[in-house]
């Protein structure tokens, strides 16, 4: 996304929440990043995220069709009009650290049966949000993308501890000693995304409409996850792990099952 576009829309709409759909339109990127307004323990974290702002909040504890969710492995499929394009950085990329997240801003291309999406930026959970006949993997990298009309579409992978680094995960975590804490910025080595992008058109994916995992948990987010993890090994692992700590939200109910929160409201009262 061009950085002039992004100002122009800055202008527009005033400043924002650090958020996992930063640098979308609903959360365009300020030049200062300001501390988050919600967070993953105690009041703050996903089960208050209603609490914190109930208007704006709404769907973390109604909405019906929320993520992260319990993927099923016989839903795992492999369209062929899926594809993912991320021209490489040579020389490098902004990182940010949101306190929320790492996210790195970069380009790219999402094709989804006809539908193109511009990618906004990629970050990371630890552990991951969504699993996969019930199993946890140690991480989740989250692509997020938005089309011309507004809509957002989310492609993730989970990441699993291996003997091997993908090496675009290796080259995100060289970076992240530079970005420790809430705020700090840098810029990442050079960047290439031909592994993952290989990844994605050889592994099943699962599809699904779903939500932002981060308030405002706003719904009609287009969901592709891919049903093979990608691998890291310890120390590249340790490194986001130092950094992400805990930013997972709880897996919600299957999509049209009533929201958890709403369902526990109910039965309190
Ligand atoms: C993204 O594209 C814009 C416009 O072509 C370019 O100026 C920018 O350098 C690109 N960013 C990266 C990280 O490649
Ligand atoms: C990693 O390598 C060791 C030694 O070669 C091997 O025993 C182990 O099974 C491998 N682990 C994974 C997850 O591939
Ligand atoms: C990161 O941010 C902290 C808190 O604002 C600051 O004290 C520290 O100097 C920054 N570190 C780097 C490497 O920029
Ligand atoms: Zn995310």
């Amino acid at each position: 996304m061009a950085r002039k576009v992004l100002l122009l829309i800055l202008s527009l709409t005033g400043t924002c929440l650090a958020h996992e759909h930063h640098g979308t339109t609903l959360f365009p990127r300020a030049d200062d990043i300001p501390p988050p307004a919600f967070g993953y323990h105690g009041i703050n974290g996903p089960l208050n995220w209603y609490g914190l702002d109930q208007e704006k909040n709404e769907l973390c504890a109604k909405g019906t069709h929320q993520s992260p969710i319990d993927l099923s492995s016989s839903t795992c499929g492999r369209p062929n009009e899926v594809w993912l394009n991320i021209p490489p950085a040579p020389h490098g990329a902004e990182f940010l650290n949101l306190g929320t997240t790492v996210e790195v801003i970069t380009n790219g291309t999402l094709y989804n049966k006809g539908k193109m999406s511009n990618l906004a930026q990629f970050h990371f959970h630890s552990p991951s949000e969504h699993s996969i006949d019930g199993k946890y993997f140690p991480m989740e990298v989250h692509f997020v993308f938005q089309a011309d009309d507004g809509s957002l579409s989310v492609t993730g992978f989970p990441i699993n501890l291996g003997n091997t680094t993908d090496p675009l995960l290796k080259a995100v975590a060289d970076s992240l000693s530079e970005i420790p804490s809430h705020g700090n910025t840098t810029t990442t080595g050079p960047l290439s995304f031909e592994t993952v992008e290989r990844h994605f058109a050889g592994s099943g994916i699962f599809q699904y409409s779903g939500s932002l995992t981060t308030p405002p948990c706003s719904e009609g987010v287009s969901w592709t996850v891919s049903c093979a993890p990608l691998s890291a090994d310890a120390e590249v692992f340790n490194a986001f792990h130092n950094v992400l700590k805990f930013n997972a939200r709880y897996t919600q109910n299957q999509p049209g099952q009533i929201n958890l929160l709403q369902n526990i409201a109910n039965e309190l009262n």
